[in-house]
């Protein structure tokens, strides 16, 4: 099968168009037929070695987190997929950008059918990250309090969509052409982070989903209340 592959970290030149022998799906894997995958900004630090978990002992490895397309092969042990199953998952840090991969039962799910496939590969790690950020470590609750950088982008969007899900009142940030958009998606309050300053408008939130960092981060701290959270991805 064809993967694009890094033998050293590096810039965009790193990456290698290779062909490499389509896995085996171990005991409780499962192996897909990608239709497509998604590309995240997790791929350009891994391939730059800026990623701690990704050391030069990982190297060579396939670029790529997350995956959509159909059942191929099941390992010993798996029954609740078949050949043939639409479905997406995030993985590990090698292995997506790959005509095959081979994923643990236990992180591949189906895909719901309102999502077409470019839709499909771009949930698994964004999704992960909003779900993780706000429920599983904000704890966000009906009510609360939620400022949100980068609203519009690739965990944002997911982020605003999911608070509100949860009730609670969502600000967000995003560049001006992106405003309307982050309306459409809920957002109670949209900041224009290049013409306001999100410290003026937020007081006492319960929690900072940022992701963004630097500058953001250290001005985040003054608009949270007594007891409130504050998590970069
Ligand atoms: N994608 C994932 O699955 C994932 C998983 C784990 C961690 N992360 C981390 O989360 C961060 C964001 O990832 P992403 O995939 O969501 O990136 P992205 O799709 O590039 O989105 C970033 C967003 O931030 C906005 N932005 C840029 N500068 C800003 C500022 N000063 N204030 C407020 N918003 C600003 C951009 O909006 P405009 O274009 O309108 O300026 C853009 O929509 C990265 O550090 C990434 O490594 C991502």
């Amino acid at each position: 099968m064809k993967a694009i592959r890094i033998e050293q970290f590096g810039g965009p030149e790193v990456m290698r168009f290779c062909d490499v022998e389509v896995p085996e799906p171990l005991a409780g894997e499962v192996l897909v037929k990608n239709f497509f995958v998604g590309i995240n900004p997790v791929d350009y630090k891994i391939r730059e070695g800026q990623y701690p978990e990704v050391k030069q002992d990982k190297l060579p490895l396939t670029l790529g987190r997350e995956v959509a397309g159909l059942v191929e092969k099941v390992g010993q042990g798996v029954s609740d997929f078949k050949k043939g199953d639409r479905v997406f998952a995030m993985i590990g840090a090698d292995g997506g950008y790959a005509e095959y991969s081979r994923v643990p039962a236990v992180h591949l799910a189906r895909i719901p059918h309102a999502l077409d496939w470019p839709v499909a590969a771009g949930v698994p790690l964004a999704g992960h990250t909003a779900w993780q950020a706000l429920v599983e470590h904000g704890q966000i609750e009906q009510g609360q309090k939620v400022l949100i950088h980068g609203g519009t982008g690739g965990v944002g969007h997911l982020a605003v969509q999911f608070a509100k899900v949860k009730g609670a009142e969502v600000y967000a940030t995003a560049s001006t052409d992106s405003l309307p958009y982050l309306r459409e998606l809920g957002a109670d309050r949209a900041i224009d982070y290049k013409t306001e300053r999100f410290e003026d408008i937020c007081k006492e939130f319960d929690l900072v989903i940022d992701l963004i960092g630097g500058d953001t981060q250290a001005r985040s701290w003054q608009v949270l209340g007594e007891g409130a959270g504050w998590c970069r991805p």
